[in-house]
């Protein structure tokens, strides 16, 4: 494996290492377009338990199995319709997650018991690098504990897991910075579970009509593990309508309308950007202590659904 690829400090040796620990059963932190990830061997239960136990995790939330290549899902999912195989050329590798019914293989701790199993191929050169390597598939949370921020970061791990992990693979900041889309192909209909910055109307271009999981039509259990607080700092994070800041000291993050905050950040106009730098701003916000982060309504439009996603969970309270 030639050493250019690694972005940072990682070298074909730490990947090495990295895949022996994962056979042997630990977890190790790796860095993916989107957020870090938690890892450990999707076909061992007992490795899969410590990321729950690291997390803090209630084991009725799923957990996403990574692959190195499509060649490989067959390991994990036992159906591969022809909407996944149309998305999968698409979009992976890259920051869309599938769910399709499971494999025996995987152990129900994985899937939280259902009979589906989310699956993704990264596209990040350490990730793949690692998939590689250890042969089998990585079951992977995103590094932090339960409901709070992902990490975008190694040193964001370090801060949430430090001491609960065996190794931090550093891969520099995420590119993407938020969660994958997570669809289900596992029913009668494709579902959005998770919006991302694959945007659903990406997706309906491709496979026509996407249900929101949202929509009543499909009760409250479509969506497991999707809790509405989630994605949150520990500062509370109030959004601001009419011009009006909370009393106190605070930071304030915006798009159009400054106004006057102890710290005052302005986000970048286009959704990209902003998804790349939010949780980073959130992280070293969080770590101010502030009375409270107030945040602008960002932009509406195709590619800010994911914004608005997260924003929203890391407000509920
Ligand atoms: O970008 C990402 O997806 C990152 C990186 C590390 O790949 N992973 C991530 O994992 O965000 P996590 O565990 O924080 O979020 C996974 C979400 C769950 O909350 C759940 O909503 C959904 O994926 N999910 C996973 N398996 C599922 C299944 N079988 N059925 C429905 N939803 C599932
Ligand atoms: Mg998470």
């Amino acid at each position: 494996m030639a050493r250019t690829s690694f972005p940072i400090s990682v070298d074909a040796a730490q990947i090495a290492r990295a895949a022996e620990l994962i056979r042997r059963g630990e977890l190790v932190a790796f860095p993916t377009e989107t957020v870090y990830g938690l890892g450990a061997n999707a076909l061992d239960a007992n490795a899969v338990a410590r990321i729950f136990e690291a997390k803090g995790r209630p084991s009725t939330s799923p957990l996403i199995v990574h692959v190195y290549g499509i060649e490989r899902v067959g390991v994990v999912a036992r159906y591969w319709p022809d909407q996944a195989e149309t998305l999968a050329r698409r979009f992976w590798p890259g920051p869309l997650t599938l769910v399709l019914p499971k494999q025996a293989a995987i152990p129900p701790l994985v899937t939280a018991g259902l009979d589906t199993v989310g699956v993704r191929i990264p596209n990040h050169p350490i990730a793949l690098a690692l998939l590689r390597e250890v042969g089998v598939p990585i079951a992977a949370p995103s590094a932090n504990r339960f409901t709070h921020l992902s990490p975008t970061t190694a040193a964001h791990v370090r801060e949430s897991l430090g001491d609960r992990v065996s190794l931090i693979l550093d891969g520099g900041p995420a590119n993407v910075g938020l969660e994958s889309t997570v669809l289900s192909l596992a029913g009668p209909a494709p579902v959005l579970l998770r919006p991302g910055m694959i945007t659903r109307q990406q997706i309906e271009d491709l496979i026509g009509p996407v249900t929101l999981a949202e929509d009543p039509l499909h009760g409250p259990h479509s969506s497991p593990g999707q809790h509405r607080k989630h994605y949150s700092p520990r500062t509370p994070l109030v959004f601001v309508e009419n011009g009006e800041l909370p009393g106190g000291r605070g930071a304030y993050l915006y798009w159009h309308t400054f106004l006057n905050a102890s710290r005052v950040y302005r986000m970048p106009s286009d959704a990209e950007s902003s998804a790349a730098r939010l949780y980073d701003i959130l992280h070293e916000l969080d770590n101010q202590s502030w009375d409270w982060i107030a945040v602008e309504l960002p932009p509406r439009g195709p590619g800010w659904e994911a914004i608005h996603d997260r924003l929203n969970r890391a407000a509920a309270r």
